[in-house]
């Protein structure tokens, strides 16, 4: 095992009704600015909730943070906090609103250029304001981790952050509140859980049985959940809780640094996939669909090992040779995400070998040249990625 810090303060509410403990949760002299994304905290009575249990704290609502958030939105975000002096943030929506209030928490205090934050990882952030979150959408694993992703929409760039100043006070995670997605986004949600998995288990062996097992689990439990979220969102069915409750956790605990502690850690199929988000506004989910099965077959002799040990305890697949079962592993992956109503080939999103050559080049525009656990994703490993995943 690898030499690991492991560190995540940040509390968890779980379950049924449990918004209410925001009276607990949040400072009772905190003044408080609420996030939201469109129109969904509103239309699902989340925001109401909100208010309710915010109690006589000072509040206002800032909303319009887009999927991807923008820059240039949180830059408004900034001013209104600055303005009106909020001591303290409170994110109610998935992923892209929880990172948008950790972009702003650090923004608020930041001295200079806040796009220098991205320019630098994060490593440039030296205090950032207080924040909780109530997530309505699995699937990021930002409601329990420090980490963000911000696109600057004028130039194309989708660039992620980090700093242990930017980890949530507390998450509130009550599985009712995914009853109002759309089948769509559940599906989004066990993807990209799957593929937050995969990123940090599909590497090299380094004898980490634990960290093995624990991501074996839950990509099991990914597989085992995915197609009955699909069917339960049909009309006139009761959503099933706890299958929204596992798809929560699962998602969570896929991201929240447990599994990656002492292991080594990919993520080239993720920063492929920001630019495929960034250029043509593909959900991020989708664009890991796409990138992971080419990605897989192209690494596949330096992943062997953790790939056999995927088919056989994932999908069970043992008997053929070496080759075939890594195959086999591959394309059940694939069949996965085809089967969650995601597909998985560039054509199906109207994309040709013309938008390789641009992807390519925002890689190296941003320094995404020395990819993945080893450091052998070039831009010419990507470009043949891409070309596998027509
Ligand atoms: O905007 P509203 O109206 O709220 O609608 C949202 C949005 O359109 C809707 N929604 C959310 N909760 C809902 C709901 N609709 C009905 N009922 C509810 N309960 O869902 C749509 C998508 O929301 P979004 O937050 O964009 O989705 P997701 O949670 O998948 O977040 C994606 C963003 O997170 C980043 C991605 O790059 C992307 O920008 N990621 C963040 C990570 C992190 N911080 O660790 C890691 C991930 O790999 C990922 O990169
Ligand atoms: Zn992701």
């Amino acid at each position: 095992m690898l030499n690991f810090d492991f560190y995540n303060p940040t509390q968890i509410v779980f379950g049924k009704d449990r918004i209410a403990d925001l009276s607990k949760l949040v400072p009772t002299d905190a003044k408080v600015l609420i996030l939201v994304g469109g129109a969904s905290a509103e239309k699902t009575g989340t925001l109401a909730e909100v208010r309710q249990a915010l109690g006589a704290r000072p509040h206002s609502t800032f909303s319009g943070i887009e999927p991807n958030p923008s820059f240039e939105t949180a830059m408004q975000a900034v001013q209104q906090v600055r303005a009106d002096g909020f001591d303290f943030l409170l994110a109610v929506g998935g992923g892209s609103v929880i990172d948008c209030a950790k972009f702003i928490a650090a923004a608020v205090l930041f001295e200079g250029d806040a796009w220098d934050i991205l320019l630098k990882g994060g490593r440039n952030i030296k205090k950032a304001l207080p924040f909780g979150t109530v997530l309505t959408l699995p699937a990021t694993g930002s409601e329990m981790n420090n980490g963000s992703v911000i696109t600057r929409r004028d130039i194309g760039a989708k660039l992620p952050f980090r700093s242990p100043h930017l980890f949530p006070k507390f998450s509130v995670l009550d599985p009712t509140k995914t009853y109002t997605l759309p089948p769509q986004q559940l599906a989004n949600g066990v993807v990209d859980a799957f593929v937050h998995t995969v990123e940090q288990y599909l590497t090299y062996p380094v004898n980490s049985p634990v960290q093995d097992r624990f991501a074996e689990g839950l990509l099991q439990t990914l597989i085992e959940i995915g197609p009955r979220l699909l069917t339960d969102t049909e009309a006139d069915i009761e959503p099933n809780y706890d299958d929204r409750a596992n798809l929560m956790w699962t998602a969570t605990l896929a991201l929240n640094g447990l599994i990656g502690a002492g292991v080594p850690q990919d993520w080239a199929t993720h920063m492929i996939g920001h630019e495929l988000t960034a250029l043509h506004n593909i959900d991020h989910a989708r664009t890991l669909a796409i990138v992971l099965p080419a990605m897989l077959h192209e690494r596949r002799v330096q992943k062997q090992g953790k790939l056999l040990q995927y088919g056989e305890r994932v999908w069970g697949i043992r008997s053929g040779s070496e080759d075939e079962r890594i195959t086999a592993a591959i394309e059940k992956t694939r069949d996965f995400f085809e089967r969650m109503g995601i597909a998985t080939r560039l054509g199906a999103y109207g994309l040709g070998q013309e938008a390789i050559d641009v992807v390519v080049r925002q890689l190296e525009a941003h320094g995404m040249t020395r990819l993945s656990e080893h450091g052998d994703v070039t831009p010419q490993v990507s470009r043949r990625v891409l070309e596998a995943a027509l």
